[in-house]
């Protein structure tokens, strides 16, 4: 026993520099101070979302820390009874994070049916130091309703560290009994942490430990708890269950040889891991009822006591409630406390959910000429080209990003973000500027980003082999300029302010908008940026462009037109909305209504950031773009007999004609913003959306119409139930419409207050029944469907409650009169 950590230069190693000391006029220091603050407030966080609860730092190859729990009253299920990775099918009545700021910490709480048991976890950061601050949880657990009180339940603590450091028991801490009867501190460093402990406390006296009076215990002995460790390879860290059943696997078998399977004591024995000098891997397993696990960084002054973390969640609390009720408030008709509740949880676990990945990708390079999709029958192929490439593994990548679910999206995914950001952006603009950054990063010298993000062997163990492989000249929508747009709405609400520095009293709180309220930031990010932006618009521009000129289409630009690649018989995968009916069989000359649609709301916000920049030349080249795809969009797209925006495509003849499925595609360029309230296609749009035989239901608007005869048929995924992030899109739309002055302006509001408030009254609750936000929603019965837990896009309820009630001041405006 030897691993004892002694802290050696760090306090010498470190500069001094504190926030208050530099000169806030100093743009240069100042844009420099707030990355660094910004770096350091976000470090930690339960950054590995897929487990329920899982904290790293955004650094790669660093320390890593989570939880396992069972209960253990009976040998054969105990180990099937271990909670590690959130899955969708073990009995969970609900988790997730009622409360969480990612700059402070939340509460989460995980009502484990299957186990009998209700748990909380309180997660605490607190700042100080040169290493990205402390950190702290507090893990609470009670039996459930039908739970035995005295029902035994194991909790394992483990961490990991990968890369040069070192991790230890603090000797000092657990004395030369093997067996552990009061806290355990760990010790460790690490290049990017520095040094380090981390205390597992035994909790209160009130916890009921183990009893040894079973005769197994004179065999090993076991105390209030048991700490081991083991050394793997770095790839196998992230097995860490099946690493640790693989050890007890050994301690168990030569136990039950001897005393049979029958004695819960003895399971607990066989369960607790045996004590080996130690190296990476460190597995803490106890009986509980309360525990704190406290990470003090070194340079940040005294360790963390369990004293600190009681008066930390209560302040992270207060001052969560305090932000919410600032930024997000529901308003009427969702004012009251229960909505207020529910839309916390669902921003809690949008933001709780975000993760810090790293890892290589797979990726064909092939560039094979079929991937052009230029002739008929381009679908076949492209399958076979697939088929025979030899897709490359790329150097690892980071990635900060939301996730669409954790149990079983817990990745990045391109489109999905740019809405997840919306929400994000509204409590910390900041903070989806730091995703929107990561992103951008991701991006290659062609200006391709992946659509899926499937970094490192953990996240491809989630994806069937077949769709781990990106494309690089598969697109996606460019939801992440729909989030550059709603902060350009924002900054330019804020051009007249004065620089404000950062404020060192709550540095939490000021970092949040610091880019918003400073100009010189907002300009500093966006000019850093822009040369990134449009080189990822002109890829688009170059890889997903339609063909006007070969098909005697007219139309008032020969260039404006755009055609998704990636397709084949059944699917339009890249455009997000994989099975909505498209023109059949597929052909080289179709052009896709959604596509043009994106590239529109894409090319306003460069022209508007273009111009933000003082960027004159590039601006006006954006404003042509934009007003030549406005008018492809009707010269293209419009069908007056279906009085609906449609895709094309060429026939028999080698004509281009229309296919028109009403639905979310049809209406694309009313959600992109790009049909205006003096338009003279609104009345029909909105007419269509406004039927219930058509797009409307009391749960929210349709995918698909239900007068097309592909209503409800084959895999039914877009083909009629209802999607919250296109409702969104909706409600939004029509709120511009309802605000401004113009012809539907009324319809607009009465359409705006009734389907905000079917939305809202669906989803919560479909929440409150099930215990879950949901994928989408089934027309007929607003009833939640397919993947549960989806706290990805279906969290932007949290904007659509928080959203003015039109209905009131319309009566309000009436009684005036
Ligand atoms: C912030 O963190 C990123 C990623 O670790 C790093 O590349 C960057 O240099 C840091 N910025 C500052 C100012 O410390
Ligand atoms: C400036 O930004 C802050 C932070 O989001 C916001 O609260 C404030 O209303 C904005 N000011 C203006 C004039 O838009």
């Amino acid at each position: 026993m030897h691993l004892r950590i002694t802290t050696l230069l760090t306090s010498l190693l470190y500069a001094t520099g504190t926030l208050a000391t530099q000169d806030p006029n100093d743009v240069s220091v100042l844009i420099k101070e707030a990355a660094r603050a910004n770096n350091e407030s976000l470090l930690w966080g339960p950054y590995k979302p897929n487990l329920y609860f899982g904290v790293r730092p955004r650094i790669a190859n660093s320390l890593a820390a989570g939880l396992m729990w069972a209960k253990v009253d009976n040998f054969a299920t105990a180990q099937g009874n271990f909670r590690h990775t959130c899955e969708q099918n073990e009995g969970m009545a609900g988790y997730g994070w009622d409360e969480y700021d990612i700059r402070k910490g939340g509460r989460q709480t995980i009502h484990d049916a299957g186990n009998n048991l209700d748990l909380t976890i309180d997660f605490v950061k607190i700042p100080g130091g040169q290493n990205g601050g402390s950190w702290g949880f507090r893990v609470k657990g009670t039996p459930r309703e039908d739970g035995e009180p005295d029902q035994p339940t194991s909790m394992l603590f483990y961490t990991t560290l990968e890369g040069l450091g070192q991790l230890g028991v603090d000797m000092d801490s657990v004395g030369d009994a093997p067996a552990l009867e009061g806290d355990v501190r760990l010790n460790g460093f690490s290049s990017e942490l520095g040094d380090f402990s981390i205390d597992v406390t035994t909790g209160p006296d009130t916890n009921d430990y183990f009893e040894h009076n079973h005769p197994s215990y004179e065999a090993k002995p076991l105390g209030k708890g048991i700490v081991s460790s083991q050394t793997v390879r770095q790839e196998d860290l992230w097995q860490t269950k099946g690493l640790m059943f693989l050890q007890m696997k050994e301690e168990i078998e030569p136990t039950i040889k001897e005393y049979g399977t029958e004695n819960p004591h003895l399971l607990l024995s066989c369960l607790l891991l045996s004590i080996n000098p130690v190296m990476e891997t460190f597995i803490l397993s106890r009986r509980f009822s309360r525990f704190d696990v406290l990470f003090s960084s070194g340079s940040a002054g005294e360790p963390l006591t369990s004293e600190t973390i009681t008066k930390e969640i209560k302040g992270s609390s207060l001052s969560f409630s305090e932000r919410f009720r600032q930024v997000l408030a529901p308003q009427v008709p969702s004012d009251s406390a229960k909505y207020l509740e529910f839309s916390k949880a669902m921003l809690s676990n949008l933001i709780g959910g975000i993760g810090f990945f790293h890892g290589d990708s797979v990726v064909d390079r092939s560039a094979h000429p079929a991937y052009e999709e230029e002739n008929e029958g381009f679908w076949e192929e492209t399958a076979e080209a697939r088929a025979m490439a030899k897709p490359v593994i790329e150097a690892p990548k980071d990635l900060f990003t939301c996730v669409p679910s954790r149990p079983f999206f817990p990745r990045g995914f391109l489109w999905d973000e740019g809405f997840h950001l919306l929400p994000v952006m509204e409590y910390d603009s900041d903070l989806a500027l730091e995703i929107i950054k990561s992103w951008f990063h991701l991006m290659d010298d062609e200006g391709w980003i992946a659509r899926e993000q499937i970094l490192g062997m953990e996240a491809r163990s989630k994806v069937p082999p077949e769709f781990t492989v990106q494309y690089p000249h598969y697109a996606n929508p460019p939801t992440l300029f729909m989030a550059l747009e709603a902060f350009m709405d924002k900054a330019l609400g804020n051009k007249s302010l004065q620089s404000e520095g950062l404020d060192t009293s709550d540095v939490a709180e000021s970092l949040r908008t610091a880019t918003l309220r400073n100009p010189e930031l907002a300009d500093a990010y966006l000019r850093s940026f822009y040369p990134l932006m449009k080189r990822h618009y002109n890829w688009f521009r170059n890889t997903q462009r339609g063909d006007i000129k070969s098909y005697d289409r007219e139309a008032y630009s020969t260039k404006e037109a755009y055609r998704w690649r990636g397709r084949s018989v059944q699917h339009i995968l890249t455009s997000g909305i994989d099975d909505y009916p498209r023109p059949q069989p597929p052909h080289p000359g179709e052009l896709h209504v959604d596509l043009i649609s994106w590239m529109g709301m894409m090319t306003r916000t460069l022209r508007r950031i273009a111009e933000t920049l003082g960027e004159q030349e590039d601006a006006e080249e954006f404003a042509y773009h934009e007003n030549a795809i406005s008018r492809n969009i009707d010269d293209l797209h419009w069908n007056e007999k279906e009085q609906t925006f449609c895709d094309a495509t060429i026939d028999e003849f080698e004509e281009s004609v229309h296919v028109c499925h009403k639905g979310y595609i049809s209406i694309f360029p009313f959600l992109t913003g790009m049909v205006g309230p003096e338009s003279p296609r609104l009345k029909a749009i909105l007419d269509l959306i406004n039927d219930p035989e058509e797009l409307w239901s009391d749960y929210g608007i349709r995918s698909l119409s239900k007068k097309d005869k592909l209503y409800g048929t084959e895999e039914n995924y877009w083909r009629s139930p209802i999607w919250v992030p296109i409702n969104y899109l909706t409600v939004k739309s029509l709120y511009a419409i309802a605000t401004t002055d113009g012809p539907h302006q009324e319809q607009a509001r009465e359409m705006y207050s009734n389907l905000r408030k079917n939305l809202v009254e669906n989803v919560f609750r479909e929440w409150e029944k099930t215990g879950f936000a949901w994928e989408q929603y089934n027309p007929e019965s607003g009833a939640g469907q397919r993947t549960q837990h989806f706290t990805g896009w279906t969290s932007m309820v949290v904007n659509i409650m928080s959203m003015p009630d039109l209905a009131v001041s319309a009566k309000a405006h009436h009684d005036e009169l």
